[in-house]
């Protein structure tokens, strides 16, 4: 147990740290964080295209030796040391505050552009009841709704019926987040998690029943062995696990912030992660049987419907396939409304880690830090996507902050953790004293040799292909500036973050905080 939280004889200096009622709720948060836009819409398709049913191996194998052990290291961090990513990461060792930074940097810039794909799936939720998209759904989805303007820049000229579900998913989720740890999020997950998991249950039934459900399945799990040998195939697996689990992002450093002493962290750390990935399995199922219907009708191979990954195949695909389908209304509301609420609660768990981070650094009350942190949030996030040039931002935002941000933050993360700070063992100690399943030199493996040296490839073989290759069809300014800049920027903003002093509230009675010279007193 950390010998820093509570320093002996002195009466804490704030109010105590907010907690989850019970070990369920924070399990229901961590599901409802990893399960995400990530399951529903990227999972299927990167499985389709990275071997199929032969995809389940390095899927499986990414879980097992990076996915779940570093879900265990943020764990660690976050329970051990109680608080905020930058917070924790320095009571961990004072040289470590700026990793907490660089994570809460990557959540900003996720956070922006993560609320417009939820209030797109809001209004497509709407269109499901008309048909709104017409005989052709990709030139509503572009033209009519996004009004894509053919110019890749930055315009402010704004695009109405994005501008208002965003501003309303802004509101809802700021207002959760200022009801508090447990009030707000854990309330929220507790409402959404359930009602998502019956939305998309009833969805991939119904997706099973349209005919040609057996083809789409066949397209997904017919594996294909040779993608083994495939290099690009285990990075896909590993940056899927990542992105999904909501590891190496300050999520779990947080949300394990708020967790009772005595909490079994292995066992709820298996709990969440197969759960996720049981969605996740769930989501291939319900999202291919609907293609399989879309080749049935259109008379084609799935192979040729297949093709558009991510945002293509939730808002042009889907909404095809529901103008086919019977009871394609239900359909629609189904997988829409399952986007909507996936969406949204990773969203909150997004946002509480820069929220969390600000309320320990200027020692804020959680009220206050939501609007001082969620309005300029909002407003930038408001200001930037729904324009007419949003589409293109979010586009290279997403493709780089997520790629590189966050491999980038988990590779820098335990190299130091191993072998500057050398802190595993007392990270993974601790793990073991509260668990029920215990942890030892096999984690530490996995964790300060195996990850770095597959994290290290899957960065360098991915640099050298943006490198040789450029992002799409953009302008190469553009790619610059808000791809590989974005990712400058971020380490650049989490190194200026961890220079500020703590406040003195926050640094009262915090044998860390309070160390003059920024000694690292915990061992
Ligand atoms: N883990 C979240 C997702 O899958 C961020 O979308």
């Amino acid at each position: 147990m950390s010998n820093l939280s509570h320093p002996q004889g002195a009466p804490p200096a704030k109010p105590p740290r907010e907690m989850w009622s019970t070990r369920k709720v924070f399990i229901l948060a961590a599901i409802g964080s990893a399960v995400g836009l990530g399951n529903i819409w990227r999972f299927p398709y990167v499985a389709y295209e990275n071997g199929g049913g032969a995809f389940i191996i390095p899927y499986l194998v990414a879980l097992l030796t990076a996915g779940i052990p570093l879900l265990f290291l943020d764990y660690a961090v976050g329970h051990r040391h109680r608080g905020s990513a930058p917070l924790a990461y320095r009571r961990l060792t004072p040289k470590a505050e700026g990793l907490g930074w660089w994570q809460v940097a990557i959540c900003f810039i996720i956070s922006i552009y993560y609320a417009v794909i939820i209030a797109w799936a809001g209004m497509y939720m709407i269109f499901s009841f008309t048909e709104a998209w017409g005989a052709d759904p990709a030139t509503f989805f572009l033209s009519d709704f996004l009004q894509v303007s053919e110019n890749v820049n930055i315009g402010f000229d704004f695009v109405p019926t994005v501008l208002i579900p965003l501003v309303t998913v802004w509101a809802l989720v700021l207002l959760v987040l200022a009801a508090g740890v447990q009030k707000g999020i854990g309330r929220a997950n507790i409402i959404f998690l359930p009602l998502l998991l019956v939305m998309f249950l009833l969805l991939v039934v119904q997706s099973l029943f349209l005919p040609g459900a057996a083809d789409g399945l066949d397209a997904l799990f017919t594996p294909d062995w040779g993608a083994l040998t495939n290099t690009g195939v285990w990075a896909a697996a590993y940056g899927q696990i990542f992105f999904s689990l909501s590891v190496a992002f300050g999520i779990m450093v947080t949300y394990a912030s708020y967790l009772k002493r005595k909490t079994d962290l292995t066992g709820s750390g298996f709990v969440v992660a197969f759960s996720n990935s049981g969605f996740e399995i769930l989501a291939g199922i319900g999202v291919f049987a609907a293609v399989g219907f879309m080749a049935f009708t259109a008379g084609a191979e799935v192979g040729d419907v297949a093709g558009a990954g991510g945002i293509g195949l939730a808002f042009i695909a889907f909404p095809t396939i529901i103008s086919e389908a019977p009871l394609g209304a239900l359909l629609g509301v189904l997988f829409f409304g399952s986007l909507v609420f996936a969406g949204f609660t990773s969203l909150i768990s997004i946002i509480e880690v820069i929220i969390s981070a600000v309320q320990d650094k200027l020692g804020m009350g959680r009220v206050k830090t939501t609007w001082i942190v969620g309005i300029p949030l909002a407003l930038i996030s408001i200001l930037l996507f729904p324009t007419t040039t949003g589409l293109n931002l979010l586009d290279v935002t997403d493709a780089f902050v997520n790629n590189f941000g966050i491999m980038a933050c988990a590779l820098v993360t335990v190299l130091l953790l191993t072998y500057a700070f050398r802190k595993l063992p007392l990270l993974g100690g601790h793990v073991s004293d509260v668990s029920s399943i215990k942890i030892g030199l096999g984690w530490r493996i996995l964790v300060g040799i195996l990850s770095p040296i597959v994290l290290g490839y899957i960065l360098i073989s991915e640099l050298i292909k943006k490198i040789q290759e450029g992002y799409g069809e953009m302008p190469a300014w553009f790619v610059g500036v808000f791809g590989w800049g974005m990712v400058v920027a971020l380490i650049v903003v989490a190194l200026v973050l961890s220079l500020i002093p703590w406040s003195s509230k926050s640094a009262a009675n915090d044998p860390v905080l309070d160390a003059p010279n920024k000694k690292e007193v915990s061992k």
